[in-house]
């Protein structure tokens, strides 16, 4: 199959971890016989340098006519003192806004050798499987007016949703329960805010039409602590855009890091973006020891949802687990044995146990 692939790095390790991406989907695409073609664009501080802008609108025009988007990360000091209408993040979100990516899914799913990589104890963490489902294109992040006032001593930002916007989201989660565990927990803040009260009217409403999803909301703040005192009791977690930024960084202490997490934002049909949860970690990038990880994971995501390669998502996954079962980890991952590596060599590993797993694969059908 031939698909045609934007490739956004970004900033700081988002360059590094993009050269992952591109040697795992190569060796995918020798593996399998598939034609992935790479078209690579600027977003975020890059493209500022570049092109005086965080999203060129050769950048935006190239993700629509493409099969899917890969993203690494945005951001770095050099761009914090800009205006907040451009800087590096805005280009993130004006790419998800452009391409009405409205369903971000923030799998977090723990390895067992990295049971001993959290700070949470090994029988808190086992067994917890969870999906955040976060509302990504409305909320606090894109509500107007969103400015400075009275004579810039005071600031605004507006938290505003529509009934579909909601209902969109939140439609996606109960589908998406119904094919996991059948466990819905809507989080919001109902107790103090109106979008809160009437997002919950509406999870209340739809869960008529979802009889088989067993819901519950927790307030976002218990719904903090829960999730790293009792993981295990969640399966699909929806919330709205900024509580599912905080609670998925959070959640990813399970794994035992930010690193591993991978994402994918996407809409009911039409481009997907595929991009890990961590940011450009300015403290790290250029030092060779970003995990590649979570950005590894993305592109499994990507083959899974925008190009139903269940095989081949299944395959990079299952290097992945093998890579780690062998003691390989980097150096955010705090084992105390095992072999401690930079990113090249994690990734190199990965590819050569995806190349093992492919060629029995071959074996097997022929
Ligand atoms: P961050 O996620 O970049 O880093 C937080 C911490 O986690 C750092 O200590 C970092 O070294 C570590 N970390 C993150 N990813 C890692 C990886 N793959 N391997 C090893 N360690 C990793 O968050 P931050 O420091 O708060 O933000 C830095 C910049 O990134 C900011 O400009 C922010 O706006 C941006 N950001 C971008 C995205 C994105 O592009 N999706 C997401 C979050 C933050
Ligand atoms: C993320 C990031 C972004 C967000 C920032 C960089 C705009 O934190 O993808 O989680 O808040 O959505
Ligand atoms: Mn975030």
């Amino acid at each position: 199959m031939k698909r045609e692939i934007v490739l956004l790095p970004g900033d700081g390790i988002g360059q590094e971890i993009m050269e992952s991406a591109k040697s795992v989907l190569n060796t995918v695409a020798a593996n399998f016989g598939h034609q992935f073609i790479f078209h690579e664009h600027a977003i975020g501080g890059t493209a500022i340098d570049q092109y005086q802008t965080p999203l060129p609108e050769t950048t935006i025009k190239a993700c629509k006519g493409s099969d899917a988007v890969l993203l690494g990360a945005v951001g770095g000091e050099k761009w914090d003192s800009l205006p907040g209408d451009q800087r590096p993040e805005k280009g993130l979100l004006g790419i998800r806004k452009a391409l009405d990516l409205f369903a971000n899914l923030r799998p977090i799913k723990g390895f067992a050798p990295l049971l001993h990589a959290s700070p949470l104890k090994q029988e808190i963490i086992e067994g917890s499987d969870i999906l955040i489902i976060r509302e990504l294109t409305g909320g606090l992040y894109f509500g107007e007016p969103k400015s400075r006032v009275e004579d810039g001593n005071a600031a605004v930002d507006t938290l505003y949703y529509s009934r579909q916007e909601m209902e969109r989201i939140i439609d996606k989660s109960f589908q998406t329960a119904q094919k996991r565990r059948k466990k819905l927990t809507s989080v919001d803040k109902a107790n103090v805010l109106e979008s809160s009260r009437l997002w919950r009217e509406i999870v209340e409403e739809k869960s008529k039409s979802y009889p088989d999803v067993e819901v519950n909301h927790l307030l976002v703040d218990a719904a903090a602590m829960k999730l790293i005192t009792q993981p295990n009791q969640f399966d699909v977690i929806v919330t709205e855009n900024l509580f599912g930024d905080i609670l998925s960084d959070e959640a990813s202490v399970l794994t035992g890091s930010l690193g591993m997490l991978p994402s994918a934002s996407i809409r009911t049909d039409g481009v997907g973006l595929y991009e890990p949860v961590h940011g450009s970690a300015p403290d790290i990038a250029g030092l060779g020891i970003a995990n590649p990880l979570g950005m590894i994971l993305s592109t499994a995501l990507m083959l899974r949802q925008s190009f139903d390669m269940q095989e081949e998502a299944d395959e990079i996954e299952k290097a992945v687990q093998e890579t780690l079962d062998q003691g390989y980890h980097t150096p955010d991952l705090s084992i105390k044995d095992g072999i401690k590596v930079g990113t090249k060599e994690m990734t190199d590993t990965v590819i050569g146990n995806l190349s093992s797993n492919s060629v029995s694969n071959c074996i097997c059908n022929s």
